[in-house]
């Protein structure tokens, strides 16, 4: 059977470490492209990686570059191309450069893996991949961007540290998008299946929501010199699966919605199912009154940001 091909662009953090989860869990060939001025850089990551093959015993060719060229025809391209946060930064405050540097990216992708799903991982993510499918111009369904799965590990994770229970019997769900008016969906979070409202005191689940909601920061600010990128990068490798092996995942990702959530043509989290095509459907649930009420005000705060990029690209022809 044909290996996958995944390439990988930007070989930072994110962008490493995604290509390691993809390699330990045997998902396919790797392409690892960053660009040309950090040239070895790549290629000093992509041998290592290959040499932890033997001792952890998965099969993949992984190929460091800084060319395009190595990356033509690729059925998954994961961009974590672009700057990433320090303390006292926002997601959105790295708006311009990286709709530059995703604009950039998109182009290239656009001409070598006309034929490939794209997941977009650079922030502020959902104007990341609007952006990438507006450069694109692929159909919007092949173009997702990786925010939730991330946001309901922080919030599972969090939950089983507060019941002292396995994160696997942990379920939950968001919507919104990734940022502070993230909306952690407590009506659809269980615990192996009982509702987590009755494991949970009020005040105790409002706590895990609002640490969920500045679980980038916390980290951030802890780091200090850039963002996460374990968890982030074994979202995305979740992500590049549920594609590669067609699993008709349902998580939480960046979709294009339209008349879905009467969100009107924009990229924002959802449930959706995600498959070889990409994203295969979107769920729509039914939302209490309050729950509607902050989507809305999430889907507006997208709004916002994807007008200010768009004003900050037009015109320009090769952003
Ligand atoms: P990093 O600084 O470690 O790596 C970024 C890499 O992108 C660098 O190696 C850089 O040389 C490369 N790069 C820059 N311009 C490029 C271009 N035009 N083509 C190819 N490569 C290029 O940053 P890190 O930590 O890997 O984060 C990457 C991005 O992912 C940031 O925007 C960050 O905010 C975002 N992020 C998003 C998350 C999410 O859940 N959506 C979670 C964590 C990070
Ligand atoms: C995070 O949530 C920075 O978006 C990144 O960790």
């Amino acid at each position: 059977m044909k290996r996958a091909k995944i390439s990988i662009i930007g070989a930072g953090n994110v962008g490493a470490t995604t290509a390691l989860w993809c390699a330990a869990m045997e998902l396919g060939d790797l392409v690892l492209l960053d660009v040309p001025q950090t040239e070895g850089m790549p290629q000093g990551k992509a041998l290592d990686l290959t040499q932890a093959g033997p001792i952890m015993g998965f099969d993949a060719a992984i190929r460091g570059t800084t060319s395009y060229e190595d990356t033509i025809d690729s059925d998954v391209v994961v961009i974590t191309a672009g700057i990433a946060r320090k303390p006292g930064m926002s997601r959105d405050d790295l708006l311009a450069t990286n709709a530059r540097i995703v604009g950039s990216v998109a182009e290239q992708v656009r001409r070598t893996s006309p034929q490939s799903v794209v997941i977009v991982v650079s922030n502020p993510l959902d104007a990341m991949v609007q952006r990438a499918q507006q450069v694109t111009g692929f159909p919007p369904r092949r173009v997702v961007g990786q925010a939730g799965v991330l946001d309901t590990a922080r919030f599972r994770a969090f939950i089983a540290m507060e019941l002292g229970v396995s994160v696997d019997d942990v379920s939950a769900m968001l919507l919104g998008g990734h940022g502070d008016t993230m909306v952690p969906l407590a009506s659809c979070c269980s615990v192996g299946g009982i509702p987590v409202t009755a494991l949970l005191a009020p005040e105790r689940l409002a706590h895990v929501i609002e640490r969920t909601r500045n679980g980038g920061a916390e980290i951030v600010s802890l780091l200090k010199t850039g963002s996460a990128y374990y968890a982030p990068a074994a979202a995305t490798a979740q992500m590049v699966e549920a594609v590669v092996r067609d699993k008709r995942r349902l998580i939480p990702c960046a979709a294009f919605c339209d008349k879905e959530y009467g969100v009107g043509g924009y990229y924002i989290g959802v449930p959706v199912i995600l498959g070889a095509g990409g994203v295969e459907k979107i769920i729509e649930l039914p939302l209490t009154a309050e729950e509607s009420a902050a989507f809305q005000k999430s889907v507006a705060a997208v709004k916002t940001l994807v007008e200010t990029m768009d004003r900050l690209t037009a015109g320009a022809a090769s952003e």
